[in-house]
C-alpha cells in the first residue's frame, strides 16, 4: 500500500475553549492529508503535512469546469475517550462512485481508511469533548490538470481536512422552517444529483438565500422533470411519517444516497416501522399537512444529524408539521443515532470503527 508521509506542524494552534461556540465548520486543525494523481503513474506521494494553503494552477480544471467530489463523515469522542469513525467505509464508497460520475479517480478502500485513521489519529485532541460536538472530516478531490479543454482529468488531488464543530443549524435540535421551492431544480436524473459533488451545492444556492431572506433555514427540493416529487433539503436528506408510516424520497438517480439516511431507514426497520422508499408527490404531503395525517418530519444527514422539521412552507402558504415541536420518533433517531455514535449505547449494527493508533 501506498506509504503516507508525515510531517508535523511545528506550530500547533490553540484549540477552542468554548466548545458550545464551535458552530460549523469555522475551524480547522493542524495537519490536513493530500495526495497527487497522474495518468500513467497513479496516487502518489500521500502526505500528512500541516494545514495551510493549496497551490495549484490557474488553468487547473476544478476551477473552470467544477471537477470536484467531497464527503463529509465524523470522528467521535466516547467517555471512555476512545476516538470512533461511523460507516466511514460507506463514505469511501459514495466517493468512489462520484469519482466515476465526475471522471475522477478512484481511491483504493483500504488506503483512504488508512488516511483517515491516520489523520484523525493525528489529530485526536481536537475531537470535541462536549455533548453534541464532534470533529467533522471533509475528504476531497479536485482535477488539477492546467489545461482549458474539456475533458477528463489526466491529474487530481485527494485532500483531507478536519474541523471541530456543533450543531450544524442555528437552531440546533430545535425544528427548522423548510421551504419547497418551485423555480430552481438542484438535479436531474442522468445528471449529477446522486453524486456529492460541488456542483450540485453551487447550483442550490440561489434558492437557498432566496429561501434564508424570507425567514426559511433551507429548501426542500422537487425533481427537475415533473417539478412534483419530493426530492431532499439543501444539506440533508428527508423523512416523514404519514398517517404512521415513514415515507421517503426513492433513490431515484437525482437524490443524494444518505448515510445517515440508511442508518435511520435501517433502525427504523428494526423497530417495526414501515419505511416506504418511494415517489411522494408535493400534492400528497401538503395534502397529509392539511389533513393533520403528516405527523413528523424530519432530515437527516452527517452534519445535519437528525434535524426536525416543524414547518413547511409551499406557494407562499405555511403548514405546521405534527404540533411544531419535536416528533416521538424524530427524538428516538436522534438519540439512538448519536448514542451509538458517541458511544452510550451498543453499537449493535457494527457501524463504529475505534481509530487505532497509527501514528505511534
Ligand atoms: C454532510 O452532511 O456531511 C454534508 O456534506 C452536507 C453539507 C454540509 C454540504
Amino acid at each position: 500500500m501506498l506509504e503516507i508521509r508525515l510531517t508535523r506542524t511545528t506550530t500547533p494552534k490553540e484549540k477552542p475553549q468554548d466548545e458550545s461556540a464551535l458552530g460549523f465548520g469555522k475551524i480547522f486543525t493542524d495537519h490536513m492529508f493530500l495526495a497527487d494523481y497522474t495518468e500513467g503513474e497513479g496516487w502518489h506521494d500521500a502526505r500528512i503535512v500541516p494545514y495551510g494553503p493549496l497551490s495549484l494552477s490557474p488553468a487547473a480544471s476544478v476551477l473552470h469546469y467544477g471537477t470536484e467530489i467531497f464527503e463529509g463523515m465524523k470522528a467521535y469522542r466516547t467517555a471512555s475517550g476512545e476516538i470512533r469513525l461511523f460507516r466511514s467505509m460507506e463514505n469511501i464508497r459514495r466517493m468512489n462512485h462520484s469519482a466515476e460520475r465526475l471522471c475522477l479517480p478512484e481511491v483504493d478502500e483500504a488506503f483512504m481508511l488508512r488516511a483517515l485513521d491516520m489523520l484523525v489519529d493525528l489529530e485526536r485532541d481536537w475531537v470535541p469533548h462536549s455533548v453534541g460536538t464532534s470533529l467533522y472530516i471533509r475528504p476531497f478531490m479536485f482535477g488539477a490538470d492546467p489545461h482549458l479543454g474539456v475533458h477528463a482529468v489526466h491529474a487530481a488531488t485527494l485532500c483531507i481536512i478536519c474541523s471541530p464543530v456543533g450543531a450544524y443549524y442555528a437552531e440546533g435540535i430545535n425544528p427548522v422552517k423548510i421551504a419547497i421551492e418551485h423555480e430552481d431544480v438542484r438535479a436531474v436524473r442522468g445528471g449529477t444529483g446522486y453524486a456529492k459533488c460541488g456542483g450540485n451545492y453551487a447550483a442550490s444556492l440561489r434558492a437557498g438565500k432566496r429561501a434564508e431572506e424570507k425567514g426559511y433555514t433551507q429548501v426542500l427540493w422537487l425533481d427537475g422533470v415533473e417539478r412534483k416529487y419530493i426530492e431532499e433539503v439543501g444539506s440533508m436528506n428527508v423523512m416523514f411519517k404519514i398517517a404512521g408510516k415513514i415515507v421517503t424520497p426513492a433513490l431515484t438517480g437525482s437524490v443524494l444516497p444518505g448515510i445517515t439516511r440508511k442508518s435511520c431507514i435501517e433502525l427504523l426497520r428494526s423497530w417495526g416501522y414501515e419505511v416506504e422508499e418511494r415517489l411522494l408527490s408535493v400534492g400528497e404531503l401538503i395534502g397529509a399537512a392539511e389533513d393533520r395525517t403528516l405527523e413528523e418530519a424530519w432530515g437527516t444527514g452527517t452534519a445535519a444529524v437528525v434535524s426536525p422539521i416543524g414547518t413547511l412552507a409551499y406557494e407562499g402558504q405555511e403548514h405546521t408539521v405534527g404540533d411544531g415541536g419535536i416528533g416521538a420518533v424524530t427524538q428516538k433517531l436522534y438519540d439512538t443515532l448519536t448514542g451509538i455514535q458517541w458511544g452510550t449505547l451498543p453499537d449493535t449494527f457494527g457501524w463504529c470503527h475505534t481509530v487505532e493508533k497509527p501514528c505511534d
